[in-house]
């Protein structure tokens, strides 16, 4: 019995640098993407980068790769890395991604871009200088089911926009003894780059830039625990709470909410757009549906559409409807795009030009709530 070579397809290597929540999640996709998406090239689990020698060990053990450093550099020089996948806390973005451009890869970094507007600038221009593939990890427009909204959008199913509300609430630190983390770092932390970060990227997804803002946001919690289980507490310098009203370039009004102690809510990624002719609703607590009203057919309320091949590429996964993607499914279809625009294919994006232009939006919404006034977001 002979055998035979099936598969010629190119192989890159993938650098992958933090094992925790995001480092898992974006090691599973990497495992998987090749047995599911017709990807132009295979990922290789080269070499895995974490903060000590132990934990650099331990996650690659556990994460699947072959070797392991604890020294971020040695990754970015490394031969055998051709993308560099950065899962580090925020402030670590600039520093690394900027190395990975000087040595020419392509970077795949988890959100927020930056820790402000200025650093995710110079990461965009270096980037743009170099001329590298960039993606920025805001996965959730990723779901088939908010690709559909916008193709509803696009044709015009709910008529003329006319009202957007979107909120990103969660409860992980709605308890006053959720300890500090890199999330309420003074530089670059809070529950609007945290995670209004990622309502804001699937507002312009959906309905364009948003050009002026006004912000008000909240600490609900003076301190917090240092670490976990901690008697010793420290200030926190960060929001808890945000709203903002939202003004976009093509003139319709809106709000958004950033919550991370949200009782009762474990994750409300959420948003209501309204229309002349109707309008559709979406939670991520539900992420395999979509609400879709429109006066002509449903008078008396929303009609649920689920989730099924129809809704691309929800077909990638599985042939029949009503089965269900989940949050990792999201990851997955995050880096067969990557795979692709790595291997020359259009960039849907994310990238970092994109992820610029969400991170201005919150600077402006935080800017706003010190001066109290309407403010001007400058992209
Ligand atoms: N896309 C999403 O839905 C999503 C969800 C959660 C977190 N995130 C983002 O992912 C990033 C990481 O968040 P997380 O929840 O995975 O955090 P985490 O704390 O679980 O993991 C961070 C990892 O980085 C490692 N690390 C710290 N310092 C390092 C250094 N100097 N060199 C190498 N590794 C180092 C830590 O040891 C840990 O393994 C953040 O930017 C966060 O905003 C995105």
């Amino acid at each position: 019995m002979t055998t035979s070579k099936i598969d010629d397809r190119p192989k890159v290597g993938i650098g992958l640098v933090g094992s925790g929540f995001m480092g898992r999640c974006q090691a599973n996709a990497f495992a998987t993407v090749a047995g599911l998406f017709d990807v132009p090239v295979l990922p290789v689990k080269t070499l895995l980068a974490d903060a000590t020698p132990s934990l650099a060990a331990k996650g690659a053990r556990d994460l699947g790769f072959a070797r392991a450093t604890s020294d971020w550099q040695a990754l970015i020089d490394d031969d055998a890395v051709d993308i560099v996948a950065i899962t580090a806390p925020n402030t670590l973005h600039e520093p690394i991604a900027l190395a990975a451009v000087s040595a020419g890869k392509t970077v795949y970094c988890e959100k927020p871009l930056s820790i402000s507007s200025g650093s995710a600038q110079r990461m965009t221009d270096a980037a743009e200088a170099a001329g590298v593939v960039t993606s920025v990890a805001f996965g959730f427009i990723r779901n088939p089911m908010i690709r559909f909204a916008r193709h509803l959008l696009h044709q015009g199913e709910i008529g003329e926009v006319t009202g957007f509300s979107g909120r990103h609430a969660e409860n992980y630190m709605a308890r006053p003894d959720a300890p500090h983390s890199f999330r309420t770092d003074p530089h670059g932390g809070g529950a609007l780059a945290d995670i209004g970060s990622h309502i804001i990227c699937i507002a312009r997804y959906l309905l364009g830039p948003i050009v002026e803002v006004i912000g008000d946001q909240t600490t609900i919690f003076p301190d917090r625990p240092v670490s976990a289980g901690a008697s010793d507490k420290r200030p926190v310098e960060v929001d808890d709470m945000t709203h903002a009203l939202l003004r976009f370039e093509n003139g319709v009004s809106g709000s958004m909410e950033a919550n991370w102690a949200a009782k009762g809510r474990t994750m409300d990624l959420s948003f209501e757009i309204t229309g002349t002719n109707g309008a559709i609703r979406f939670s991520q607590e539900r992420m395999n549906e979509l609400l879709l009203y429109r006066d002509e057919r449903s008078k008396s309320g929303y009609v649920r559409i689920e989730a099924g091949p129809d809704h691309p590429p929800y077909g990638q996964f599985c042939p029949a409807p009503g089965h269900h993607l989940g949050f990792n499914d999201l990851k997955v279809i995050e880096v067969a795009d990557l795979l692709g625009s790595h291997s020359g294919a259009t960039n849907p994006g994310p990238d970092f030009r994109e992820a610029l232009k969400v991170q201005m939006t919150v600077d402006a919404i935080a800017a706003s709530s010190r001066t109290r006034n309407w403010t001007v977001v400058e992209t």
